[in-house]
């Protein structure tokens, strides 16, 4: 099996889950202050993570319900690192079983399952870290309650329910409809950048879900996307997905993208000079 079909059915089933899930009471529990999980996530989750075991037992995983990133990043005692052992899997899965959580628990539509897939090239080893080299290579986002699916592999363009999708041609702030996200920690760090994009651009978005914000910049309906504390399996797919329909995805400096960085600046790439430079002004 391709990996892409793998992941397109995983969403597919998980997805359907979440919908069949939703008509019954949800457990919803908070994990920190201000940030949601409920049953549906770990069992759309719990999905998702068989059905890449059952094809791909030796492909390593990163699921928001899972994995704790803290274990994943820096070793600096000498000790095997996680990130050798993803060396040796050669692909690693990033899973996000509902994003927008908080959409989800209170019954608005606007969620998805993401699962992108990253192949590794090397483990690249500095004095204070490990990061990983390599390329995503596949990108899912699924949101159900649309009934819409999007997908990317890498070279092949990116797809809305099979039809393929471009960026918009937007060139100007002014004319631009943008979207963008508050962290679930330190709301207060996107204010100067939300204030600055409101004064210029047309309109401003706020969805609560980062999968769906890029992907609605890879079909054109939005023209820039930013949000900062984020977490891999929030924006692995999107990313790709966003490329292959010909935007740009950077960190909100310009700087290439660091899926475990936090911070993002998606645009269909007319405009990603533009944003950069205003940013840069704060
Ligand atoms: P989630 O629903 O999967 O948590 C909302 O602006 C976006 O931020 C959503 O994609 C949401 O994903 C994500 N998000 C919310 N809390 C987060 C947190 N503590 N860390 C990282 N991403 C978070
Ligand atoms: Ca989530």
């Amino acid at each position: 099996m391709k990996i892409i079909d793998l992941a397109l059915s995983a969403a597919k089933k998980a997805g359907k889950l979440t919908i069949e899930q939703s008509q019954k009471p949800l457990k919803i529990s908070e994990k920190s202050r201000r940030e949601l999980v409920t049953n549906v996530d770990k069992a759309s989750e719990k999905l998702i993570i068989a059905e890449i075991k059952k094809h791909f037992p030796s492909h390593a995983i990163i699921a928001e319900e899972s994995t704790d990133l803290t274990t994943l990043s820096t070793n600096n005692s000498g000790n095997t690192s996680p990130a050798q052992n993803f060396a040796e899997a050669k692909y690693i899965w990033l899973i996000d079983p509902i994003d927008g959580t908080t959409n989800f628990a209170h019954g608005l539509p606007l969620y998805a399952v993401s699962i992108g897939v990253f192949k590794m090239d090397s483990v690249e080893s500095s004095k204070n870290f490990e990061y990983l080299s390599g390329e995503l290579v596949a990108g899912v986002v699924y949101a159900p309650k649309l009934g819409e699916m999007f997908h990317a592999e890498k070279g092949k363009g990116a797809y809305l329910n099979g039809k393929k999708i471009k960026v918009s041609k937007v060139a100007e702030i002014k004319d631009s409809l943008s979207v963008t996200g508050f962290p679930a920690h330190h709301r207060e760090r996107n204010l100067p950048y939300f204030q600055a994009m409101l004064g210029e651009s047309q309109a401003i978005r706020r969805l609560g879900s980062a999968a769906i914000d890029l992907c609605y910049v890879a079909c054109g309906r939005f023209d820039t996307y930013w949000e900062f504390g984020l977490k891999p399996w929030d924006i692995a797919a999107g990313a790709l997905i966003i490329e292959e329909a010909g935007g740009r995805v950077t960190d909100s400096n310009g700087e290439p993208l660091d899926l475990f960085g936090a911070d993002i600046l998606a645009t269909n790439s007319l405009l990603h000079k533009k944003v950069i430079n205003k940013f840069k002004k704060l």
